[in-house]
């Protein structure tokens, strides 16, 4: 089969892992195919996804929090002649359910995330749809299996059990345990999740899977102290907040201004869905002043689906990290877009680790930038549009 990376293929890394790899062995050594529906967790890719379906299984869930892992797999699905139709891509914003009649899955593959919060997450909301018949394995790199990994299988799932390390790849085999206690699938909805309150008092989704989910991120406080005293307001309307996570810059600019339209865009499902969640319950609340414009929520890749020359000022905190790699790619894709996104005399304002050199690549697509606040660690830069 072949794999790119998404939306662009990146020289020296490619689109599968040991994991991946070992997973599909394991399935292949240990499954009848087409013996109950199959549910893939936290594929990047298809890897996993389109290897069942080329291995004949015909009833495949794709369940990620990635737009990008979804999109990018089904760009795969086509180059592999294989039609994207035949699974299921079911973000995280909702549990997956095997088809009907069946009421548990015959096979569930995970991608083991980095954060155990996030892994006990996801196995408790499987948990009410997997049975004794179950095959449920697990995988990824070793470095990120700890004896707290196992312990959340034992816990969430039944007895588990490691297999030796293979090209620094892991697997834990779980077997379901029909007397461990399950939640019922209803009561693990978004709106059950914990809160975190801001400096302000506004109130934001706290998930494992979000970033900065226990606290208001010291990078992106920076950035609002900053585009308080430093940006002219006036001529302001349509403001983007790109990667905006749980939301805390956009609303926090929309509770100074509620004038502003203001649009929340990320790559995670959960990270929209958390906005627009604290977006609805501050509104209700009254912490938000009633708003002029109703917000925009958007899934996408750092808003390329978010017009030309439609928006005032774009604010950003990027990622410099792309699952366990560190890359500029992202940023840099922020920042190209942005440029298309601006509006003649728009701005950007980007707040970063002083090291990630910001400040020069800004230039490829703006004017030249001016630090508008900075502590030991970060800087916050704005430049303005060559429009
Ligand atoms: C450093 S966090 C900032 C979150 C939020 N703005 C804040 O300040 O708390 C970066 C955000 O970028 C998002 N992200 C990563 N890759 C992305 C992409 N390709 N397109 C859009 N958002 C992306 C992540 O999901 C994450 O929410």
């Amino acid at each position: 089969m072949r794999l790119e990376r998404y939306p662009e293929p990146e020289v020296n890394l490619q689109a599968w892992n040991a994991a991946d790899s070992y997973l599909l062995d394991w399935v292949a050594e240990h499954r009848t195919t087409g013996d109950g529906p199959c549910c893939v967790v936290n594929d990047s890719f298809g890897a996993l996804a389109l290897g069942l379906v080329k291995a004949g299984e015909q009833l495949v869930v794709s369940w990620s929090d990635s737009w990008i892992a979804h999109e990018g797999a089904r760009a795969n699905a086509a180059v592999n002649n294989i039609a994207a139709e035949d699974v299921d891509w079911v973000p995280s914003t909702r549990t997956p359910s095997p088809p009907r009649p069946a009421a548990a899955f015959g096979l569930v593959v995970l991608r083991i995330p980095k954060a155990i919060d996030q892994l006990q997450d996801q196995l408790r909301r499987l948990a009410p749809f997997v049975g004794p018949e179950t095959l449920m394995v697990g995988g990824g790199m070793t470095k990120h299996i700890h004896t707290s990994t196992i312990a959340c299988f034992d816990d969430e799932i039944g007895p588990a059990t490691t297999s030796r390390a293979r090209k620094k790849a892991r697997l834990i085999v779980a077997r379901v345990d029909p007397d461990t206690p399950r939640p019922d699938a209803d009561s693990l909805s978004a709106s059950g999740r914990a809160r975190i309150v801001g400096p302000t008092g506004l109130t934001f989704v706290s998930d494992p899977a979000l970033f900065s989910s226990t606290r208001i991120d010291r990078a992106s406080a920076l950035l609002l102290d900053a585009v308080g005293s430093n940006i002219n307001w006036e001529p302001i309307t349509d403001v983007i907040d790109m990667g905006c996570g749980a939301g805390v810059i956009g609303l926090t600019l929309l509770e100074r201004i509620g004038r502003l339209a203001m649009t929340f865009t990320d790559e995670s499902y959960g990270a929209v869905e958390s906005s627009r969640a604290a977006w609805e319950e501050n509104l209700a609340a009254g912490r938000l002043d009633q708003l002029d414009h109703d917000p925009r929520f958007i899934v996408d890749d750092c808003g390329s689906t978010i017009a030309d020359a439609s928006a005032d000022l774009v604010c950003i905190n990027p990622p410099f990290h792309d699952a366990n790699t560190r890359t500029s790619a992202i940023a840099d894709r922020m920042f190209a877009n942005s440029a298309r996104i601006l509006r003649p005399g728009g701005r950007i304002v980007v707040v970063g680790n002083r090291h990630l050199g910001y400040h020069s690549t800004l230039r490829r697509w703006f004017t030249t930038p001016t630090v508008i606040a900075s502590d030991r660690r970060f800087v916050v830069l704005s430049a303005g549009s060559r429009r």
